[in-house]
């Protein structure tokens, strides 16, 4: 356990990071969502705060607990996710871990949908969800001076990410492939690359508590 640097590099900086996954619902009883443990993002709130920042660190039902030594916002839905985003800011860095779900059930029901024995499945209609980590790369006014994105992907890592680095409008990209083969999504280690106006920098499969140490020095170094 890492004990928190009361006068670490972060000392005095707010660094709102989301994490984990959204889930979007269909009835009071069933909801779609994405995959994601919540591992990844919870290690990189509790690194920055180890370094001494001060971390709101919003999150959804994500399988691992939230770090100890920041402010916790639980959300469900990606629109939660968006007002906690938006009531935690100002911060000087932002850190969208979070996978967020990109649409949400439009003809969600407010009551359990029932089998009518007709054998007739029901039908789903989705709407876009807002783009959480674009509004705030894009935000005219009270920008953090540091936001960084998050890109899983599974084919041409790199291209992808880059492309998503310019569309969104964050600083960096933390890209990584999720291809079930590399065991990434659901385990305890994550390859990186970091995609900055400096280019691609790609770091050694190491464990996801690693990468987080070493984003959060990266960011105490941007913010310095
Ligand atoms: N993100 C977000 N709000 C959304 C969707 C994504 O804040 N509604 C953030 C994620 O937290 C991540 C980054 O955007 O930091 C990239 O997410 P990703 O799903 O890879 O990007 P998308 O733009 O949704 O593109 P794709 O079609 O590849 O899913
Ligand atoms: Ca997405």
């Amino acid at each position: 356990v890492e004990a928190a640097l009361a006068d670490g590099p972060l000392k005095g900086k707010h660094v709102l990071v989301t994490s984990g996954p959204t889930h979007e619902p269909i009835d009071p009883v069933r909801y779609i969502a994405n995959r994601s443990s919540g591992a990844q993002g919870t290690a990189i709130a509790r690194s920055l705060a180890a370094l001494g920042a001060d971390v709101t660190f919003v999150t959804g039902p994500a399988d691992v607990a939230p770090p100890a030594g920041v402010k916790v916002v639980k959300i469900q839905t990606a629109r939660e996710m968006k007002e906690a985003v938006d009531a935690a800011l100002p911060a000087d860095a932002a850190v969208f871990a979070a996978a967020v779900a990109d649409w949400r059930v439009a003809n969600a029901s407010g009551s359990k949908m029932k089998k009518d024995g007709s054998g007739k499945a029901p039908a789903l209609e989705f709407a876009e969800n807002p783009d959480i980590l674009a509004a705030v790369s894009q935000m005219k006014k009270g920008r953090p001076k540091l936001v960084v994105g998050f890109a899983a992907e599974t084919d041409d890592v790199e291209a992808n990410a880059t492309a998503k680095r310019a569309r969104k409008g964050c600083d960096w990209i933390v890209a990584n492939d999720v291809s079930p083969e590399t065991g990434i999504m659901g385990g305890s280690e994550n390859a990186v690359t970091i995609i900055s106006d400096e280019g691609a920098e790609s770091w050694p499969r190491l464990t996801k508590d690693q990468v987080a140490a070493k984003i959060a020095a990266k960011i105490a170094e941007a913010l310095s």
